[in-house]
This record gives structure tokens, sequence and C-alpha cells, in this order.
């Protein structure tokens, strides 16, 4: 055989391998994507005397506010660099076409209304939150004025269909671990089981929900908190400063949460436990 038709059958082999390579990877991810997730729709217990201050509050720190959706429920955009940018879809008309039930599937397990998941919705950060929790965070978003909704946009990156197929990104529903605790229903008693809670339903969604790290939202060990005093610690919870002076624009919500130094502390020391690390004595002094 001609070594040019040897040359281009082999070419047509490889071409036909990238093309298969291609369409199977869209395929997969695609399937990710629009594959529709068994999760149980149930309403809160009856009964519940909700709370809108604690609604309000509880809404800044899991980043209602201040967050994803823009200071407000605007409207805003997520995204993982290099991989996807979707909207984070204006709040007040999602929350108008969403029963009760449906807002708990969606923030607990990351399921749409459609029984798709969500995208970049950190809902297995959400789950460890109690029903009170999430009965006085919906109560306080019912309550928000109406708005008029920003167009809706999601681009993914071949990168991102790659990660998608891999296994590396996951949609929201595929994050939710539903054996793990849900520490809002678990007692809070001391500044470790506080401070285990707080993590768990705000700082987990950037370093992970082992605290070690996340590589795709790019939040480091929480070991690093190694380099802080309590003093240290609660200033760059108050201002989303860290001890260094840079910028880290992935945390500059801080200021707006307003965390009480009670509540830095409660932080402090259960990651610095979490991660073997000592504390001063005068810190968690608090704790029984
Ligand atoms: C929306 C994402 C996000 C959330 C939520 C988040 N962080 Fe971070 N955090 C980051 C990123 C990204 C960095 C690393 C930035 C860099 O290295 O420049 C970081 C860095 C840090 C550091 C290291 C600072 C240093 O001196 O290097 C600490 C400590 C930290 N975060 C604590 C927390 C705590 C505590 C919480 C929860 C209250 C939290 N973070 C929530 C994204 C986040």
């Amino acid at each position: 055989m001609p070594i040019a038709t040897v040359l281009s059958r082999v070419l047509a082999a490889l071409a036909g391998l990238a093309l298969l390579g291609i369409g199977g990877t869209y395929g997969l991810s695609e399937w990710k994507l629009r594959r529709s997730h068994d999760a149980p729709l149930v309403a809160l217990r009856p009964g519940i005397v909700t709370d809108p201050a604690a609604g309000e509050r509880l809404a800044r720190i899991v980043g209602c506010w201040a967050g994803c959706h823009g200071p407000r429920g605007e409207g805003g955009s997520d995204q993982v660099t290099g991989m996807y940018r979707i909207t984070a879809p204006t709040l007040a008309p999602v929350i108008q076409a969403y029963g009760d039930a449906e807002l708990v599937r969606l923030i607990r397990y990351g399921v749409k209304r459609d029984g798709n998941s969500a995208l970049g919705m950190p809902a297995a950060t959400f789950w460890p939150l109690g029903e009170q929790a999430l009965a006085d965070i919906i109560a306080h978003l019912r309550a928000q004025p109406m708005r008029t909704a920003m167009p809706r946009e999601r681009q993914i990156t071949w990168r991102g269909r790659w990660s998608l197929a891999t296994g590396e990104l996951r949609v929201s529903a595929d994050q939710v671990d539903r054996s793990a605790p849900r520490w809002g229903e678990l007692p809070r008693s001391n500044a470790f089981e506080r401070g285990r809670y707080l993590a768990s339903i705000v700082c987990s969604e950037c370093h992970g929900r082992d605290f070690e790290g996340d590589r795709l939202q790019g939040g480091p060990s929480l070991a690093a908190i190694a380099a802080y005093s309590i003093g240290q610690f609660r200033e760059f919870m108050r201002t989303g400063k860290p001890i260094d002076g840079r910028e880290i624009p992935a945390m500059n919500w801080l200021p707006e949460v307003g965390f009480t130094d009670a509540e830095s502390e409660d932080l402090y020391v259960f990651l610095r436990r979490r991660h073997g690390l000592g504390i001063e004595p005068a810190v968690g002094s608090q704790s029984p």
C-alpha cells in the first residue's frame, strides 16, 4: 500500500477517534447536566414559628445576600474559572415560583423544580442547616419585594465539559452527601460544636467539606488558620483581609455578614482543633 494511503487512513482513524472523544465528552456532560435526580419533596415540620430577623441574618451568613445572587438577590453570576459561568438568578421570581417543599428540596438536595440538578448552587454546604434555620431563611426571602428577573445564561467550556464527564466537576445534586450529619439539628452547646456548624454552612463551600481545601473553588486547607492568633482571626472575619493584607476577592463578602466576635471565636476553636492545632487557654473559655 502506498505510504500516502496508509497516512491518510491513519489520519482518518485519528480524526474518527477525536470525534468520538468530543461526542462522548459532550454527551456524558450533557447527560449529567440534564438527568433528573430523585430527592424527597418534603415540607418542613409543621408549626415552626419563624423569626424574620434571624432569617435575614442567616440569609447573609449563607450567602443568599451578598453572594452569587448579587448584593440583595438582584441576580448575579457564579463561575469556576475556565469551566463555567452561569447566572445565579434573581431570587424573588424564583422564590415565588417554588412551593415551600420545592424550595427545601432545592436548598438541601440541589434539585430544581423540574427534577434536574442546579449547577453551582452549594446545596452540599446548605445540607447541615436545621429546620428552624431553613424556615427562617425561606420566610425572610418570601417577604422580599418582587423584582424583574435578569436574563439567564449558562456557558460551559470544553474544559468544564471534560471535568463534568470525568467527575472532577459535579452538579449540585451530585455534591450532596445524604449521609452527612445535619449539624443544625444536633447540640451546639460549646464553641467547638457551634464553630463546626458555622464552618459547615459557610466555609465548606470553598474550603471543602472536610476543610482540607477545594481545588476547583480555590480555597486552601483551613490549616492556614495556624498562622492566626485569635485577635488576627477576628479581624480577618470582620474585614475579609488576611494577615498579609492581600485581597481575597472570594472572601470580600465577610464585612456584609458581620460575624460577631463570639462567632469568630467559635470558628477559630473548631478550625484549630479540627486541624490538630492548639489554642490559647483564654480562647474557647466559654465552652463548658
Ligand atoms: C466563596 C469562597 C470562600 C468562602 C465561602 C470562604 N473562603 Fe476562605 N478563602 C477563599 C479563597 C479563594 C482563599 C485563598 C485566596 C488566596 O490564596 O489568595 C481563602 C483563604 C482563606 C484563609 C487563608 C488566609 C491566608 O492568610 O492565607 C483562611 C484562614 C480562610 N480563607 C478562612 C475562611 C473561613 C473561616 C471561612 C468561613 C467563615 C471561609 N474562609 C469561607 C474562598 C472562600
